[in-house]
C-alpha cells in the first residue's frame, strides 16, 4: 500500500506573516504523517520559518534546487543549505520551470541526483502541453521525460521518488484532468519505470496528479489506483481547503 502525499506548491504567493498564519491554523487539524504525508512548498526565504514549525503532521518543500553544490549561480538555492535548514522535500522541474527558466530534461536529471545526495525527497514533475496531448503524443513525450529523469538513477532511490503528473493545459486553468485521463498517464507513468527497472519498483513509486485539484474533485481523482495523491497550487493556498483535500486521502 502507498501512503498519499498532498502537497501544497504555493508558487510566488504569500508573504511570510500569511505562511506562519497558515501553519498554525492547519497544524492540529492534519493526521500524522504515518498515515498521509502533508507538504507545504513555500517560497525559499520563508522555508525555515516554516521548517522551525513543521512537525509529526506538516512537512516542509522547497519549490526549486541547483544540480551544483556550489559556485557562481546567482539566485540560485543549492541542495546542501535546504538540507540544513531542514527541508524534507524539493519539487523538481514544475512545468513553470520548463517553460520560464529553460529548465531541461537534462537538468531535471541532475537536481533529482543532486537532491538524492542531500536527503531530500524529490517531487519530480512532467506532463504535456495541449497541443502534445492533440496530436496523441502523451504517452510518448511524459515517457521520454520519465526515462531522461531517472537517466543514472539506482533503483532503491527511484522507489523512494515522488513523480507529480501535472499536464500544463490543466493547471491553474480550472480545467481538471477527468480521473479517466489523470489515471491513464499516471498509470503510463508505472509502466514506464516498470520497463526501466522492475514490478516493485514501480509498485513503490508514488504518483501524485496535479492540474486544478481541489477538495470538490480531489476523491475522485483519489479513487483512481495509480493516483496516489495531489500536487495543489491555488487551491493549497486555503487552509481549510487543505486541510480538506488532506482529510480526502485519510478517508480514502
Ligand atoms: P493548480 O497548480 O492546482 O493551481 O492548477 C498546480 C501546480 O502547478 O502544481
Amino acid at each position: 500500500m502507498r501512503k498519499y502525499i498532498i502537497a501544497g506548491n504555493w508558487k510566488m504567493f504569500k508573504t511570510r506573516g500569511e505562511a506562519v498564519n497558515f501553519f498554525l491554523s492547519v497544524i492540529d487539524k492534519l493526521p500524522s504523517i504515518d498515515k498521509v504525508d502533508s507538504v507545504i512548498c513555500p517560497q525559499s526565504p520563508i522555508l525555515r520559518d516554516l521548517v522551525k514549525r513543521q512537525g509529526e503532521n506538516l512537512r516542509v518543500g522547497a519549490q526549486n534546487v541547483h544540480f551544483a553544490d556550489a559556485g557562481a549561480y546567482t539566485g540560485e538555492i543549492s541542495a546542501s543549505l535546504l538540507e540544513e535548514l531542514g527541508v524534507a522535500y524539493v519539487i523538481i522541474g514544475h512545468s513553470e520551470r520548463r517553460a520560464m527558466f529553460n529548465e531541461t530534461d537534462e537538468a531535471v536529471n541532475l537536481k533529482i541526483k543532486q537532491a538524492l545526495a542531500f536527503n531530500l525527497s524529490p517531487i519530480v514533475c512532467v506532463g504535456e502541453s495541449l497541443s502534445v496531448r492533440e496530436a496523441g503524443e502523451t504517452k510518448k513525450f511524459v515517457s521520454s521525460q520519465v526515462a531522461k529523469a531517472l537517466d543514472g538513477i539506482e533503483k532503491e532511490d527511484v522507489m523512494g521518488l515522488v513523480f507529480a503528473y501535472e499536464p500544463i493545459w490543466a493547471i491553474g486553468t480550472g480545467k481538471t484532468a477527468t480521473p479517466e485521463i489523470a489515471e491513464e498517464t499516471c498509470k503510463d507513468i508505472r509502466d514506464t519505470i516498470k520497463d526501466l527497472y522492475d514490478i516493485e519498483t514501480a509498485e513503490a513509486v508514488r504518483i501524485q496528479y496535479g492540474g486544478s485539484v481541489n477538495p470538490k474533485n480531489i476523491d475522485e481523482l483519489l479513487s483512481e489506483p495509480d493516483i496516489d495523491g495531489a500536487l495543489i497550487g491555488g487551491a493549497s493556498l486555503n487552509p481549510d481547503s487543505f486541510v480538506e483535500m488532506v482529510n480526502a486521502a485519510l478517508n480514502h
